[in-house]
């Protein structure tokens, strides 16, 4: 294991019933409360209704930004940025999935700050200063609600880059598995996509005696898998989504992640192409991370035949590490195949025309990945093999 510091501030609130929780939370911050969503799904299922009236039982005056695009744009921070000023707010109430929380870090950040928002994003600046905000979680997936970290999109120069702040983390999250029941099925897998990519992120460094963590990514792993395919089945089953919805958020509050520093070079990979492309962001890890799995055995076999007997079952009779790390993965691809996950970037129409483009992309801040250092041939093969 490697030295390390743990902080996590996030107070967790899980389960039926739990919004009212917010009448309690929010006035400690004041009055003027901005609430923040997406395109329209909140209204649909009837939480929004429920959001504001629990926001003017509890006496608080409400400004709104609704639209926040699934692969929040800077544009959108910028105008919840200009409310919070012109309005006076104090703090912010996300209600949605990953894309309304990191646009909702942003503008709490931005919100508190004289320049341009994008300056944290391109790591120009770091916060001094930030409103409060709580979020009340729409789809599992991100792990957002109990993270500091954002992912943001310039789309006029087509960059999308993460960036976090101790002063990014929310306040309190809300977890209520019934406001998932509405996610419809491709944006299901798609989180179980994310949720288990996160994991792997984590499983694959490069530290050594790190067997709690092993058994804790390789049990939430297991979780997952044995449960996708019965959520599959019954997209209305509460019991599957209450699963689901944990392991998405214990997959990246960093619990995980304590002794060692994750890989996370696919997620950087994928940033780039859903910069250029916006396309769904664990679609492109479906596809691209089973292809920076079997670019990287070679850099510790044993990693990977370790993960496939022990989450994918593989037997390990008679086989070399080597070849049981390949069939894990084929496992791996064979899954996430039968949940209904892409398999190859044509899925979304993407040709090797900008295969450049998404290399520069991706190497903006130089090589990356902490098990295996890609460098610009790396990520050129990994996307290569992934079209
Ligand atoms: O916008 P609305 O209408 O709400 O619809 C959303 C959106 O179309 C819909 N949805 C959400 N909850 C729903 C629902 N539809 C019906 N019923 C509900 N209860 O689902 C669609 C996707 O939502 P989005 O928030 O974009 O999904 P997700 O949570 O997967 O977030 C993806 C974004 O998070 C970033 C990704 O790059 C991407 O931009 N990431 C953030 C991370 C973090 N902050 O820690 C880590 C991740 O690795 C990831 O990079
Ligand atoms: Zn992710």
């Amino acid at each position: 294991m490697n030295a390390f510091s743990f902080y996590n501030p996030v107070k967790l609130i899980f389960g039926k019933g739990q919004l009212q929780a917010a009448k309690k939370e929010l006035p400690k911050f004041g009055k003027k409360v901005l609430l923040v969503y997406g395109g329209g799904s909140i209204k649909k299922n009837g939480l929004y209704d429920e959001v504001i009236q629990m926001l003017s039982d509890a006496d608080l005056e409400v400004f709104e930004l609704s639209g926040v695009e699934p692969n929040p744009r800077i544009s959108t921070a910028r105008k919840g940025i200009e409310i919070c000023k012109k309005e006076g707010i104090e703090m912010i109430l996300a209600v949605g999935g990953g894309s309304v929380i990191d646009c909702t870090k942003l503008i709490a950040c931005g919100a508190k700050y004289d320049g341009d928002a994008w300056d944290f994003v391109s790591r120009k600046a770091q916060p001094k200063e930030a409103l409060p905000f709580g979020t009340v979680l729409t789809i599992a997936a991100t792990g957002s609600e109990m993270n500091a970290g954002s992912v943001i999109t310039n789309e006029e120069t087509q960059e999308k880059y993460g960036w976090g702040s101790p002063l990014s983390f929310p306040q309190f999250s809300i977890l209520d598995p019934s406001y998932t029941l509405s996610v419809p099925e491709n944006h299901t897998v798609y989180g179980i996509v994310d949720m288990m990519s996160h994991i792997f992120e984590q499983y694959f460094n490069d530290a050594t005696n790190t067997p709690v963590q092993d058994r804790m990514c390789e049990g939430v792993l297991k979780a997952v898998i044995e449960t996708a395919p019965k959520l599959m089945e019954d997209l209305q089953s509460y019991e599957h989504r209450e699963t689901i919805l944990f392991a998405g958020t214990m997959a990246l509050n960093k619990f995980l992640e304590m002794g060692y520093r994750g890989d996370w070079g696919s997620h950087n990979i994928e940033h780039a192409v859903s910069a250029v492309y916006d396309i769904p962001h664990a679609g492109g890890l479906a596809i691209l991370f089973p292809q920076w799995m079997r670019h990287n055995v070679k850099v510790n076999p044993g990693r990977f035949a370790q993960m496939a007997v022990r989450v994918f079952d593989v037997d390990a009779t008679g086989k070399s590490e080597t070849d049981i790390a390949y069939e894990g993965i084929d496992r791996l691809v064979a899954f996430w195949t039968s949940l209904g996950a892409p398999t190859r970037l044509d899925y979304y129409d993407i040709d090797d025309s900008k295969i450049d483009v998404m290399v520069e992309k991706a190497m903006v801040y130089g090589e990356f990945g902490n098990f295996a250092k890609l460098k610009d041939e790396d990520v050129k093969e990994i996307l290569q093999a992934s079209l």
